[in-house]
């Protein structure tokens, strides 16, 4: 899978950060990062979140989901339980240094119920508390923009969508500074949430359509 790695972003004071697809070694940061009580709150992840959520999330659902990607793009999801590519936000500089995972950032591809593309993903992350702050998450979600809109790509998707729980007032500053542009209030597993996309072409800078 290391075809979907993607060009290093530089952070301040971290140098080069590395997005790599997620893969089994990094179950056990998985699990002691996602034991955030704000990880747990505001994003999908099971809560309370159990060892065995993030050997089924690195072993398994998102192996199987790039690997079907790999072998027959955008249509191979559609076929899968999860269907959200993920890449690993690595901090240690060397290519095949397993640990070094400080957090994830994905797209959630979304089809219609006759199984074709809905032509949109839904982007999502969360970040190791030790990093925040320091505009990582900016970063790597501006790169897994170009990789969503990259032409001919094998997303190729016309925009990207985001929703966040209301009182996530960080998530929400991530999504202003990349471009994205607020659509209104919505839901989010049952909570009042803010929703924003982001078009093909849409300048990836802060975006005053929020109130
Ligand atoms: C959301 C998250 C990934 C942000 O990561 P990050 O690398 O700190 O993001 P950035 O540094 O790029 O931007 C963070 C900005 O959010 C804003 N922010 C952070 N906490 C805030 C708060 N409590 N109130 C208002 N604004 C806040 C700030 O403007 C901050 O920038 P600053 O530090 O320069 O002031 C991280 O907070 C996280 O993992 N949260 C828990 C999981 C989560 O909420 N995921 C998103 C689900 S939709």
């Amino acid at each position: 899978m290391e075809r979907f790695m993607l060009t290093p972003v530089v952070a301040a004071e971290l140098g080069r950060v590395r997005l790599t697809p997620v893969r089994a070694s990094d179950t056990e940061r998985v699990y002691q990062i996602c034991q955030h009580p704000a990880i747990q709150a505001y994003t999908t992840l099971p809560s309370p979140y159990e060892h065995e959520h993030a050997v089924s999330f690195c072993e398994e659902l998102t192996r199987r989901a790039w690997q079907a990607f790999g072998a027959g793009g955008l249509p191979a999801l559609a076929g899968l339980e999860w269907r959200e590519l993920v890449w690993a936000i690595r901090l240690s500089p060397e290519p095949g240094d397993d640990d070094g995972l400080v957090g994830c950032v994905g797209i959630k591809a979304w089809f219609n119920p006759n199984g074709e593309s809905a032509g949109y993903g839904e982007i999502g992350y969360w970040l190791d508390e030790r990093y925040w702050h320091r505009g990582l998450m900016t970063a790597a979600v501006k790169r897994v923009l170009e990789f969503a809109f990259y032409p001919d790509g094998l997303l190729d998707y016309d925009r990207v969508t985001w929703r966040a729980h209301l009182e996530n007032h960080a998530s929400k500053a991530v999504a202003q500074r990349c471009g994205f542009h607020y659509t209104g209030p919505t839901e989010c597993d049952g909570h009042p949430a803010w929703s924003a996309e982001i078009r093909r072409g849409d300048p990836m800078e802060p975006d005053d359509s929020w109130q």
